[in-house]
């Protein structure tokens, strides 16, 4: 009896379960609709800023002009990483991945900020906006440091005049950006800044319920970011475009993988059943930058992608998703492929806050149930008598 109910609510990826309640994004996945506290993506992304959408989502409502000026401030003050952490990313290998390196120094960040008797859901206001306003501030110093370091190069320290985009982009290149690049930049971290409920914002709340201290949950999503079906398809793609090299080749290169049953990075989506609007925000983000940059013939070879899977994947409502274009704009604006995803982390890592924020008011442990299904009755036998 207990067994067939079980059965009956058993749903695999957890498609379709509500297993919380929150006021941070909506989405509607039948028309591509996605909202920040009931505000819509496309105002956000033309007249917000990053640090104005950070705030947004982490405390619920539109800051006033003295409450974004100050928010903007303190997240110039908590930018810089103490050179002990610059010391355990001096002994990472060489050829670790970027995401690898920022989900141990987020732990590491832990260690170095430790929380008043450690977390037991009575933490106060302000040790919640220190943590909220260290992890936003640090994660761009620990990417850009991590790239120059990996090469033998200094890292370079950031600078308070810039803006939160700017900066990091400042911090991996040690050029200023033109003001197009940081806008394309401030508008990238925008649309990745939250996602409802996500694999790795699961992962923030899950970790969230334990009472673990906020850097672990961080590291939690980071790493759960980090997989190919989540934040790393962004990476997937580039390199899909980069082995198909020519868009004559698009063709047979999309017939081959349908026919083996393969997937193409960069389009579906759990929730999306059309075009997702962060890909089409970040597409027309390209476009603006090639005003300034110049055409790139990856962005052909993935446009033919987009038309010629309309009509087989697009009728299954498998569509470009987000990481479709962003990979496309990060190489316009000179980033290394394998630093796509950490870049993901460092917007995304607002909306993980604002769901660790919301979960400290729930204070109850996940502990979903499995249905068994292995042996049961089984009779020890000692190791000298199996056959
Ligand atoms: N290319 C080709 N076929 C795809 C596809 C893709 N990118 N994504 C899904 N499909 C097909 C599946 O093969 C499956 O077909 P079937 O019904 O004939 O078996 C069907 O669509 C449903 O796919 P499923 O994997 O069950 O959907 P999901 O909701 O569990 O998965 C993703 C969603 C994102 C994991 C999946 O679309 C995917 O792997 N996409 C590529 C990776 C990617 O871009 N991830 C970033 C997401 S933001």
């Amino acid at each position: 009896m207990t067994k067939n109910k079980d059965i009956a609510c058993y749903s695999p990826g957890l498609a379709g379960i509500p297993v919380t309640e929150s006021a941070i994004s909506s989405v509607d996945g039948s028309v591509g609709h996605l909202e920040y506290r009931g505000i819509d993506i496309e105002q956000l992304a033309e007249q917000s800023s990053f640090e104005e959408t950070s705030f947004l989502l982490i405390y619920g409502y539109l800051p006033k002009e003295d409450e974004l000026a100050s928010f903007k401030a303190n997240l110039c003050h908590h930018r810089r990483m103490k050179f002990r952490i610059r010391d355990i990313m001096k002994c990472f290998p060489e050829s670790a991945h970027p995401m690898d390196s920022l989900q141990t120094t987020v732990a590491v960040l832990g260690m170095f900020y430790p929380l008043p008797q450690g977390i037991n859901g009575e933490l106060s206001e302000e040790d919640v906006r220190i943590v909220c306003l260290n992890l936003v501030a640090k994660l761009p110093t620990l990417v850009a440091a991590h790239a120059r370091m990996r090469h033998g190069d200094d890292p370079i320290p950031p600078r308070d005049d810039l803006s939160h985009a700017a900066n990091f982009l400042y911090m991996l290149t040690g050029n200023e950006p033109t003001p197009l690049m940081e806008r394309i930049m401030d508008v990238a971290m925008i649309v990745h800044a939250e996602h409802t409920l996500n694999a790795s914002t699961f992962s923030t709340i899950v970790t969230a319920s334990t009472l673990a201290d906020p850097y672990t949950c961080i590291s939690a999503a980071i790493g759960s970011l980090s997989g190919p079906l989540h934040g790393g398809a962004n990476e997937d793609v580039l390199h899909m475009l980069d082995e198909i090299g020519d868009v004559s080749r698009v063709e047979s290169y999309l017939h081959e993988k349908l026919a083996n049953k393969e997937k193409i990075a960069g389009l579906g989506h759990r929730v999306y059943k059309t075009k997702d609007p962060r890909a089409t925000l970040l597409q027309e983000l390209y476009v603006e930058l090639t005003k300034e940059m110049g055409e790139d013939p990856t962005y052909e070879i993935a446009s033919r992608i987009e038309e010629l899977s309309r009509s087989t994947l697009g009728a299954k409502g498998i569509c470009p998703n987000v990481d479709f274009y962003s990979g496309i704009v990060y190489r316009k604006l000179g980033i290394p492929t394998d630093l796509f995803t950490p870049i993901f982390a460092i917007a995304r890592v607002s909306g993980w806050l604002a769901h660790w924020k919301e979960q400290l008011g729930v204070s109850r442990i996940f502990r979903p149930m499995q249905i068994y299904v292995g042996k049961k009755g089984e009779h020890y036998i000692p190791v000298d008598k199996r056959g």
